[in-house]
């Protein structure tokens, strides 16, 4: 028996249970890990409470990222050994101490990479590399606002972009956000609370408005987010932390600027193992650069997922948080 934070029912933080589960032996093409830190996500909170439905049913393990290290191996496994040290993203199963894993999801950490760095980096990092290096390549001179940019995606994109040559502005909830994202390479920030971001940003670009908006807040961010961008720019909307934006006429692109809108999400940017490797590879290699720090600002034991996700949810974490297994 392991411990693990299981959901029987969803609803609030406090359908997480802290329990022993069983884990079995390695089916074919599975590994078993000895996890050490799994990562605490926004997309954690939507299976929880049931806005993404679970893809193995009830109950379930909660927690979409992690690492750890390889116990045992199933059946054909053959590029894995007992004692690598791994980071994965997959829906479900990381928050508990041990789990099975498709080996075909495992990436292999580089020696300069912890697992308690790798359980941040798996989701949030790559996630951050598909957005600035794919969705919309940033490039040197570019302005780009990031929506939330002292959060865990956040102050990873800000500093990101930064590194690329562009001129960062975030939005953020508090004066001391502010200075954390302006810390992690944001060059103007906003407190989209008090403030209108709209009008901000016209002052801030002299009315050139910005490249691209990366908008992981949603519903009170919308339609806003589209006044913040030129003509033929674009807005990535890749989250939902106030609320999912509701259904809109795309003509509205036409008005606010031949605009274009995409949704992605990692699981189809890191789909194929060759994208997943790649992504990984660059992430790590910015991380080791010293480009881009990851910025661990919450560390709980297991037990204490209910407060990881209250904390999350009530605006009150800077950085990414993770549950040490
Ligand atoms: N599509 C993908 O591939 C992908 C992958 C990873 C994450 N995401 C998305 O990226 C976003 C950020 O994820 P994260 O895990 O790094 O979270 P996070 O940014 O650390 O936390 C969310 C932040 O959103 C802001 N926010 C604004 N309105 C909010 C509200 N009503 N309730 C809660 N927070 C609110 C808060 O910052 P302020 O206080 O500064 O406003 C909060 O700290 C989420 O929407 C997540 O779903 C998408």
């Amino acid at each position: 028996m392991v411990a693990a934070v299981r959901v029987h029912k969803t609803g609030g933080p406090e359908v997480l249970t802290y329990e022993d589960i069983d884990i079995p032996a390695p089916g074919p093409g599975q590994v078993r890990l000895r996890q050490r830190a799994a990562g605490v996500n926004f997309v954690d909170t939507y299976f929880r409470a049931g806005m993404y439905p679970s893809p193995v049913g009830m109950p379930f393990v909660s927690g979409n990222e992690g690492a750890g290290e390889v116990i045992a191996v199933g059946p054909g496994v053959t590029d894995l050994k007992v004692g690598d040290r791994v980071g994965y993203v997959v829906p479900l199963g990381a928050y508990a101490a041990e789990r099975l894993l498709p080996a075909e999801r495992a990436v292999k950490l580089p020696a300069g990479i912890s697992y308690e760095q790798a359980a941040a980096a798996m989701l949030k990092g790559m996630t951050v590399c598909y957005l600035v290096r794919r969705t919309f390549p940033v490039k040197k001179g570019d302005t780009i606002l990031v929506h939330a940019a002292a959060g865990g995606i956040g102050l990873i994109a800000s500093q990101w972009a930064n590194a690329l040559g562009a001129t960062v502005i975030g939005t953020v909830g508090t004066k001391e956000k502010a200075e954390l994202a302006r810390a992690n390479g944001c060059h103007h920030t906003i407190l989209y609370r008090d403030e209108d971001f709209v009008a901000r940003v016209k002052e801030i670009t002299k009315g050139a408005l910005c490249d691209v908006v990366y908008d992981g807040v949603g519903k009170t961010t919308f339609p806003a987010s589209l006044d913040c961008i030129r003509p033929l720019g674009m807005f990535v909307s890749f989250g939902s932390a106030s609320g999912p934006i509701e259904a809109f006429n795309i003509n509205l692109l036409q008005f606010k600027g031949s605009l274009f809108a995409t949704r992605p999400t990692l699981n189809h940017y890191g789909a194929k193992r060759e994208d997943l490797l790649a992504l990984a590879d660059e992430t790590f290699a910015m991380v080791a650069g010293g480009k881009v720090k990851i910025p661990i600002n919450q560390t709980y034991p297991l037990k204490d997922a209910a407060k990881a996700h209250r904390d999350l949810e009530s605006r009150a974490t800077t950085g990414a948080s993770i549950l040490l297994t």
